[in-house]
């Protein structure tokens, strides 16, 4: 599905699906040449990295294994809080891996700073963090980000990933969702 196809429940369109996949080759050449000679791994975020995971793992021409996480927030409703719970944990044993960890969006970043604090105690050679998006204004925890595709602002946005109310996951660019869809 195109912006252009449900434009009524659009006000702006960010990045476009040729800019999303002009980007993460470009990111992928970089990957290539900071993990020659290295064993990656590169860890999804369930559900909304599955579009970025799926172009980009295909962008890099070089062999790689792939695993995927599952968390939720909770505590107070909100995403806020920080606090995280495990939904599904990786299969992979991450000792002396290059974890590279595949994100749709950084938003306040507490994901983020829970997932590298869980992370640094699997004794992995190194974990670096790829984020298609990140809302720089948004940001609660500065998160040491080494590829990032576009900083965009905060307004509540879809696709390529990105649902409203498990809506929208399947539009091929990110866009601004439309109020009145969701008050
Ligand atoms: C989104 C996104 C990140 C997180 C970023 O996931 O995929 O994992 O939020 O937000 P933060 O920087 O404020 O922590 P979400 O919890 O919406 O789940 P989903 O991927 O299943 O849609």
């Amino acid at each position: 599905m195109r912006a252009a196809e449900i434009a009524d429940q659009l006000t702006d369109v960010l990045v476009t699906e040729e800019q999303i996949r002009a980007k993460l080759d470009e990111l992928a050449r970089r990957v290539e040449a900071d993990y020659d000679g290295k064993e990656l791994l590169l860890v999804g975020v369930l559900k909304g990295a599955v579009m970025v995971m799926a172009d980009f793992a295909r962008s890099l021409s070089r062999p790689l294994t792939m695993d995927w996480m599952a968390v939720s927030s909770y505590g107070a409703g909100t995403k806020s809080s920080g606090v995280v719970q495990i939904r599904k944990d990786l299969d992979t044993d991450l000792t002396d891996k290059h974890v590279l960890i595949v994100e749709d969006i950084i938003d306040s970043g507490l994901t983020l700073a829970w997932l590298l604090d869980n992370f640094a105690s699997r004794g992995a050679a190194s974990i670096e963090i790829l984020a298609l998006l990140r809302k720089p204004e948004a940001a609660k925890v500065e998160i040491d980000c080494k590829y990032v595709g576009f900083d965009i602002p905060t307004d509540f946005v879809v696709g390529y990933g990105l649902d409203y109310d498990e809506q929208y996951r399947n539009l091929r660019d990110v866009a601004v969702l439309a109020p009145h869809v969701y008050s």
